[in-house]
């Protein structure tokens, strides 16, 4: 069965192209992306894994460890790694997963059969310091990610673990977010004493809090 949101991310021991880890401990307190890559050596891959390196410190910033995915072998990988740095300009500077068995891509069912039986779609797992898995994408092999709306995923996801707030459509940081529904006008006037913004009662704009 596939993962839900909320769901405990599994366990697993993997090689990576920077040695064997235990997923769970290498998260450690941190915030977590994991991602699949359905084949080595492949053109859009190479160009996501580069767009990955370009942008790891802004993962770093937000206290977001990375790790990539494929099922081919660990030889293929470090191979790989060359060709990344030779065409995307950007040393490869997270780990990348070596799956042959499958057993990661099996436990996160990044394997749709319908769409190819041996290698895995393009799927993406936020993982909260809970462990808990906390937002999903699924795309085809043919259709490289955005990683710039995985960073605005992030400072989302960040922001309403932590105060009762939500983010409407299109939101980046800085803009304007949403009083969630179950908060009343009671409690909202405690929570932002600095009152808000209703353009229905239902739909109620603060400025965002720092930090
Ligand atoms: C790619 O990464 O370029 C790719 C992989 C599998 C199918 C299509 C494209």
């Amino acid at each position: 069965m596939s993962l839900r949101l909320g769901d405990t991310a599994p366990d697993f021991e993997v090689d990576t192209t920077d040695g064997k880890l235990k997923f769970h401990d290498w998260l450690g307190s941190s915030w977590g992306i994991l991602f699949s890559h359905p084949k080595d050596f492949t053109p859009v891959c190479t160009t996501e894994l580069g767009r990955v390196a370009k942008l790891k410190p802004e993962f770093d910033k937000r206290g977001v460890k990375v790790i990539g995915l494929s099922v081919d072998p660990i030889e293929d990988h470090h191979a790989w790694v060359g060709d990344i740095k030779d065409t995307q300009g950007v040393a490869l500077n997270f780990p990348l997963i070596a799956d042959p068995d499958r057993a990661v891509a099996t436990a996160y069912d990044m394997i749709h059969p319908n769409a190819s039986e041996t290698v895995t779609v393009r799927s993406v797992f936020v993982i909260g310091p809970d462990k808990k898995v906390k937002l999903t994408l699924t795309y085809p092999a043919s259709t490289g990610r955005n990683f710039d709306e995985l960073l605005r995923i992030v400072d989302s996801l960040q922001l309403t673990a932590k105060h009762k707030l939500a983010t409407p459509a299109d939101w980046k940081k800085g803009d304007e977010v949403i009083i969630v529904p179950s908060v009343k006008d009671e409690e909202a006037k405690t929570l932002f004493p600095e009152g808000w913004r209703a353009e229905k009662p239902y739909l109620r704009y603060v400025k965002a809090p720092q930090g």
